[in-house]
């Protein structure tokens, strides 16, 4: 593989917040075109790391390159550039909530400075067909959207700059299993046609089943394992057996 393959290399990362290690020595290497599952228990440092990932934290010990380049230290030029190339679907308060559907989809396209209104509005309406939404839902407001309305919105708008790489925290929590379907489609569908790189955190292992091209498991403040779903559910660790085992239990197989 050769490194311009690589769209998101970790090296030796180490998070500390106060005395408390969140992260030791953790390596992970994601190729362009896959589809990498983050698992790992609640507080074992998922969304960290994902901050990490695209430059909101730096980590006490470590470097990231994203695209190749080191993500910290390359000037403000450099790294806006850098940050046109992924989007980000956040875990909590995904939208803006006093902006209307089109007004957040647009705010990144208005970030820019360089494309009039004209221009945005085709991309804002292209965007909410993309996501399966329809021209009138442009003037909702973030309140009058139902969950998977809103998670739709947040990926049209983290798909506004037409990213490389996106990274979800969460994408199906709080969504009924029929919506949470419905999303899990739509993202392996959109990831194929636009060819990204899919980074994803989720709890739910149908999403992690339907999506995932290979898994990391975070626990113990390291990476206990980065495979296939085949090889990692083989791995003798108490979270892994109890993640796999938990969430077998609770659809039946074959339920959906
Ligand atoms: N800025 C911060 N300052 C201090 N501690 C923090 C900070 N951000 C996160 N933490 C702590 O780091 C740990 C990991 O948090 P993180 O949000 O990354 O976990 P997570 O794996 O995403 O959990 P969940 O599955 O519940 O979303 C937690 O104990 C959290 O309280
Ligand atoms: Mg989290």
């Amino acid at each position: 593989m050769s490194p311009r393959d690589s769209v998101l290399s970790i090296n030796d990362l180490s998070t500390r917040f106060g005395d408390t290690w969140i992260h030791r020595h953790v390596d992970l290497d994601v190729e362009r075109g896959e589809m990498v599952a983050l698992v790992g228990g609640s507080g074992s440092g998922k969304t960290t790391l994902l901050r990490q990932m695209i430059g909101l934290l730096a980590p006490t010990q470590g470097a990231i390159r994203l695209f190749g380049e080191p993500l910290f230290g390359g000037g403000v030029e450099r790294e806006r550039a850098l940050r046109r190339r992924f989007g980000v679907l956040f875990q909590h308060g995904a939208l803006f909530s006093s902006f209307s559907v089109y007004d957040n989809i647009a705010f990144p396209l208005r970030e820019l400075r360089t494309l009039d209104e004209a221009m945005i509005r085709d991309l804002v309406m292209l965007k909410l067909d993309l996501v399966e939404l329809l021209p009138r839902h442009a003037l909702l407001m973030p309140a009058e959207l139902s969950g998977g309305m809103v998670k739709r919105v947040a990926l049209a708008r983290a798909l506004a700059l037409e990213p490389e790489l996106l990274l979800l925290d969460e994408p199906t929590a709080g969504l009924d299993p029929d919506r949470s379907d419905n999303f899990v489609r739509l993202i392996r569908v959109l990831g194929r046609e636009l060819g990204l790189t899919v980074v994803l955190i989720t709890h739910d292992l149908d999403t992690l089943t339907a999506l995932a091209t290979r898994v990391a498991v975070l626990g113990d403040q390291r990476i206990l394992g980065f495979a296939s779903l085949d090889e990692i559910i083989h791995i003798e660790h108490p979270f892994i057996r109890n993640f796999f085992l938990s969430e077998r239990s609770r659809r039946p197989p074959g339920s959906h």
